[in-house]
This record gives structure tokens, sequence and C-alpha cells, in this order.
């Protein structure tokens, strides 16, 4: 569509890395800069499209028109993930949310000893944000998008993602290659999106990520229920 018409749908994008403190200066994160979610914000927004960006810690300009919460740890994307999705439309997760945390992050700086060559650090599973938006209840879930960065096998642990998550669509993009993903300003994609008789795929070339935002986006709203006007 070139734009939103009728009722302006609430959407909820979460974008960029989390960071998982270890002690006061350390930090346990990943190479998203956020690129790609604030695109998929941008074009949102563009359409006339009530957008709220959960972002990670990310060296990126609000989009015009944009909601943005700052959030740092996955435990405080959870919680305004979960606060925000009862209400919208549509919730995109695009953020490298971490997968683990410390069990417990040191109060005071971790010192370097003498005695050993190694240090354990204990990690405990983050919670699974966008599995958690996907299981609400239905009167309070919206349309659920979710991504899924890997390094092998695209379709087949993408389609497992949208199985084991419950999601509505899943956008897989390969990590591992040079110029695309993490990062840079291009990506690729492949898109699977569940229908009565199964899952239909679409897959998008490398382009500017603004770019496929706007497919993905467009693939999105396609998803939603149509609102009667009566
Ligand atoms: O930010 P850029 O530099 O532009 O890079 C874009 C990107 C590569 C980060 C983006 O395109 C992308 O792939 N985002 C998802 C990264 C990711 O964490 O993928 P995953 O396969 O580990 O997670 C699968 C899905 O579960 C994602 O929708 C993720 O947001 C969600 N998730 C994961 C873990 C968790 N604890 N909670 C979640 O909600």
């Amino acid at each position: 569509p070139k734009s939103i018409t009728g009722n302006a749908p609430h959407i909820v994008i979460t974008a960029g890395p989390t960071r998982e403190a270890l002690d006061p200066v350390r930090y346990l994160s990943n190479h998203s800069s956020g690129k790609m979610g604030y695109a998929l914000a941008a074009e949102a927004a563009a359409l006339g499209a009530r957008v709220s960006l959960i972002s990670g810690p990310v060296n990126l300009a609000t989009p015009h028109g944009v909601e943005r919460i700052d959030v740092e740890t996955a435990m405080q994307m959870h919680q305004a993930a979960l606060r925000l999705a009862p209400q919208a439309a549509l919730f995109i997760g695009c953020a490298a949310v971490a997968d683990y945390r410390a069990d417990s992050a040191a109060e005071h700086k971790i010192k370097k000893t003498d005695d050993s060559d190694t240090l354990t650090l204990t990690l405990v599973k983050n919670p699974d944000i966008i599995a958690e938006v996907a299981a609400l209840p239905a009167n309070q879930r919206p349309v659920v998008v979710g991504f899924a960065a890997e390094t092998q096998d695209l379709a087949g642990y993408a389609q497992d993602k949208l199985q084991r998550k419950g999601l509505d669509m899943i956008v897989a993009n390969d990590v591992s290659q040079q110029g695309l993903g993490f990062g840079s300003d291009e990506n690729a994609a492949l898109l699977f999106w569940r229908v009565t008789s199964g899952t239909e795929q679409l897959a998008a070339p490398p382009q500017p990520k603004t770019q496929l935002a706007a497919l993905i986006i467009r693939q999105a709203l396609t998803l939603l229920p149509t609102q009667s006007s009566g």
C-alpha cells in the first residue's frame, strides 16, 4: 500500500542489541547496529502507522514520528514489550536479544587473579520475548513477526523458529555473508508466513535495508485481520 487508510494500526518494533552486564564496567552483547529495526520503524511510520520502537543501545536517530523506548538489557526489553504488545496490532521482533545473562552481575569490577588462567562465568537464560508475545491470549495477541539470524540452513532453522515460537511470519537472514546482516546498510532475507494450508515464502535479494523494510512491512500488513467498517 502507498499508505495505511482508516484506523492507523499500532505497531511495536524491537531493534538493536541488548547489553548484559557482567560487572560495572563489562557486558555481553552482539553486533546489531539497529539499522534493520529502525528502517522498519521509519517505513511503518511513513505509511501512517502509530509506531513504538523498543530500542537497545544504538547510535541512530529516532525516525520521524516514532515513539522510542530505550532499554539496555533483555529483561528491560521484555518488560517494555509485554507492556506494549497487548494493545498492538502488529509486533515485529528485530532485536538481537541476548539469549543468556550473567546469573548475577558482580557488584564490583571482576579482578584478574594470578592463581588461575581461566575465569568461569555462569549464565542464565533470558526470557524469549517474542515467544511470550505470541503466546498472549487471543484477545490481546498482535500479529507476530520474528527474525531469524542464521549462519547455516537458513530455511530449515527459520521454519523451525516460526513453529516453535508460534509466530505468524519470520524473516530469515544469513548473517555470515559479507556486507549483509549485522551492521551493514544492505540485507537479504527469506520470508516465511503462515497460511491455512501451511506456509508461503518469498526470497528477497540483497538490497538496502530501507527497501527490504518496505517489503517486510507490506507483507506483514497483509496478515492483519481486515477491519470491518460496520
Ligand atoms: O541491527 P542490524 O545491524 O541492522 O542487523 C540486523 C539483524 C541481523 C540484527 C536483524 O536482521 C536480525 O536478524 N534480528 C534478529 C536477531 C536474532 O537475535 O535472531 P535469533 O534467531 O537469535 O532470534 C529469533 C527471534 O527471537 C528474533 O525475532 C529475536 O528478536 C527473538 N528473541 C530472541 C531471543 C530472546 N530471548 N527473545 C526474543 O524475542
